[in-house]
């Protein structure tokens, strides 16, 4: 049997960094609420001349190197993201140049905070197909783009950043499985709505109370379809890597799953959401905190606009 197996990891952080004090001097809120409310204390920024692609990049090249493969190595780039460099070519294709690779198919996917969860099942698809043998997917938002700044109900959530792995083709277990679903009927509770003057920004609008409760409830049922197919149980479970939308999504899952927070990876506190990055950035976390290990079991979950959302097991 052919399994996908995460070979190598990697994330960045763009330097300049957004702290509550500062959103203090320039909206009507506090530390105390957003603490409280979505259990952020800063996130990082993009700087005016990165794009996407840039903080795609630093991520690969440490995945790469951790997987002890060259850049031409890769025979396939999927890259999650809401916030590509371009309308096109694709930040997939962009990043393939500037890593050097000279041909390899390369493509974008668009899952919002789900992205990584989508490019992964891809990814493995590809894999167990025999498709392809070392796949770069990576996760790579730069969220700050597409925030409206004087909005203090989005503006305290979203951070930017990048995640990358290498998944590669193995006889050892590694990805056990992938679960991906979406209902669009939901689509306007978290979307970008088009704007038809000119020069107008297109930033994120959101029904908070509403997408936090459909979060809440679609990760509890992710969670317990990816453990039937398995059959396993929540206890087999070693560590939970969840997108990181807000600390209380994040516990509530928890209590579902009957699970202590120290099983659960959290960076919300300094990165806030990142969208399509929030999971490998996660699970680099975990890794480098050497609280995951090789022979761990692991979950991840997601839900974001669209309304999409999805899992995967994988044994590391
Ligand atoms: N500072 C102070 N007060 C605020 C702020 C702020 N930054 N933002 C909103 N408020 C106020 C509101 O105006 C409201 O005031 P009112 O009662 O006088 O009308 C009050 O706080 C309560 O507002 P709610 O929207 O009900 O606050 P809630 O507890 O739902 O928290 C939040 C808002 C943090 C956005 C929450 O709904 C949330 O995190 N939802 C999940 C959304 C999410 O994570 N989206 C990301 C993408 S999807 C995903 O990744 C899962």
């Amino acid at each position: 049997m052919i399994y996908s197996k995460i070979k190598g990891c990697g994330s960045y952080l763009p330097e300049k960094i957004l702290t509550n004090s500062d959103l203090e001097s320039t909206l009507d809120t506090t530390d105390e609420w957003i603490t409280t409310r979505t259990g952020i204390k800063k996130r990082h920024i993009i700087g005016k001349d990165q794009f996407t692609s840039d903080l795609a990049l630093e991520a690969a090249k440490i995945a790469i190197k951790d997987a002890n493969l060259k850049p031409n190595d890769i025979d396939l780039i999927i890259v999650a993201t809401t916030t590509p460099d371009k309308v096109f070519p694709s930040t997939a294709c962009i990043l393939q140049k500037k890593l050097g690779i000279i041909e390899c198919p390369a493509f974008d996917i668009q899952a919002v905070c789900s992205g990584f969860i989508y490019a992964l099942s891809v990814a493995d698809k590809f894999i167990k197909s025999s498709s392809a043998k070392n796949v770069l997917v990576v996760g790579a938002d730069a969220m700050s783009r597409i925030t409206d700044y004087s909005d203090r109900s989005n503006a305290i959530l979203w951070g930017d950043g990048s995640g990358a792995i290498i998944l590669s083709s193995s006889d050892d277990e590694g990805i056990l499985s992938t679960h991906i679903h979406a209902k669009g009927e939901y689509g306007e509770l978290l979307h970008v709505p088009k704007k038809d003057k000119e020069g107008c920004r297109e930033t994120i609008e959101m029904k908070g109370n509403q997408v936090f409760k459909m979060a809440v409830n679609t990760l509890d049922m992710i969670v317990d379809e990816t453990l039937n197919l398995n059959n396993l149980a929540k206890e087999d479970i070693d560590w939970v890597v969840p997108h990181q939308a807000n600390i209380r999504i994040l516990e509530a899952t928890a209590k579902k799953l009957n699970m202590s927070m120290d099983k659960v990876i959290v960076t919300i506190d300094h990165q806030g959401n990142t969208s399509a990055a929030s999971i490998p950035l996660a699970l680099d976390f975990g890794i480098k905190k050497n609280k995951i290990k090789p022979g761990h079991l692991i979950l991840m979950e997601a839900f974001g606009g669209g309304f999409t959302w999805g899992s995967a097991l994988i044994r590391i």
